[in-house]
């Protein structure tokens, strides 16, 4: 098990469809699960798809705890209930829908240590993507609230011209890109089965465990980074008060 004692909330956002959102929120989840960590799984999207993956998943599989976040609390039931985490949680991935209208910029960064942000390698996707950070930044306010942001290039083929244009993209932001996810129908078939691309049985498929890993190690860094920054606060205040 991995020595990650506090919570560490992971928000996967992009206001562009079918960029890999749903992708990146069930295989983390699933890989966080099976390194033994607690781990949940909320979804804000009414499409439902992280809540459909969760419900064909198998209880065989390491436990994820699943909410439905896009949905109103059940009768007699409050919101706060709703969202509360099992004791002992360490890792919150929130899955968020694409469009402006759906998503909730604000409310999903405050909530947020951590905006991981999937995109795809073609222009409308560069496109789309850079306004979404450039709302980010000024609505979400992701810099001065000092959230970590991470971007994940996904379905990502070397030397074709779509994924030149990324790469050109990528060099010229700011924001670390932190993982790239290959494209393969393993992804696709991982989202029919409830499972993660590590849990496949295809051989094939386990070599893109490395890639989740690293992800996690990426996350586990920011959490270091997280807590030294809010120990020197806790200190300044202390100091100043
Ligand atoms: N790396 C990949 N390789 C192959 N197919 C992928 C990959 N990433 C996503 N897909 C497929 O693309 C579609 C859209 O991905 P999804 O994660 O649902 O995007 P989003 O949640 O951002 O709308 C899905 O059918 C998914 O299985
Ligand atoms: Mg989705």
């Amino acid at each position: 098990m991995r020595d990650q004692p506090a919570v560490l909330r992971i928000a996967i956002m992009n206001t562009k469809g079918g960029c890999g959102k749903t992708t990146v929120a069930t295989n983390l989840a699933s890989y966080c699960a099976a390194q033994g960590c607690a781990t949940a799984l909320f979804d804000y999207d009414r499409q439902a798809s992280s809540t459909r993956w969760l419900n064909i998943r198998q209880d065989s599989l390491p436990f994820i705890h699943g909410v439905a976040a896009f949905e109103p609390p059940k009768d007699g039931i409050t919101r706060a209930w709703q969202m509360a985490l099992p004791a002992g949680t360490q890792y919150v991935i929130a899955d968020t829908p694409a469009g402006y209208s759906a998503i909730d910029i604000e409310d999903r960064v405050a909530e947020a240590d951590v905006i991981l942000i999937p995109i795809l390698p073609s222009s409308i996707d560069i496109h789309c993507t850079a306004d979404f950070i450039h709302d980010l930044l000024l609505i979400g306010k992701a810099r001065t609230l000092n959230k970590r942001l991470g971007i994940i290039a996904n379905r990502t083929r070397a030397h074709t011209r779509a994924a030149d244009k990324l790469e050109y993209f990528l060099q010229d932001l700011d924001i670390p890109v932190i993982g790239r996810i290959r494209d393969t129908q393993h992804y696709v078939s991982a989202v029919e089965q409830g499972v993660g691309i590590h849990e496949l049985a295809e051989r094939d498929a386990r070599k893109d465990a490395a890639t989740w890993e690293g992800l996690l190690t990426w996350l586990d860094s920011s959490q270091q980074t997280i807590k030294s920054i809010s120990e020197e606060l806790r200190n300044c205040s202390g100091t100043a008060a």
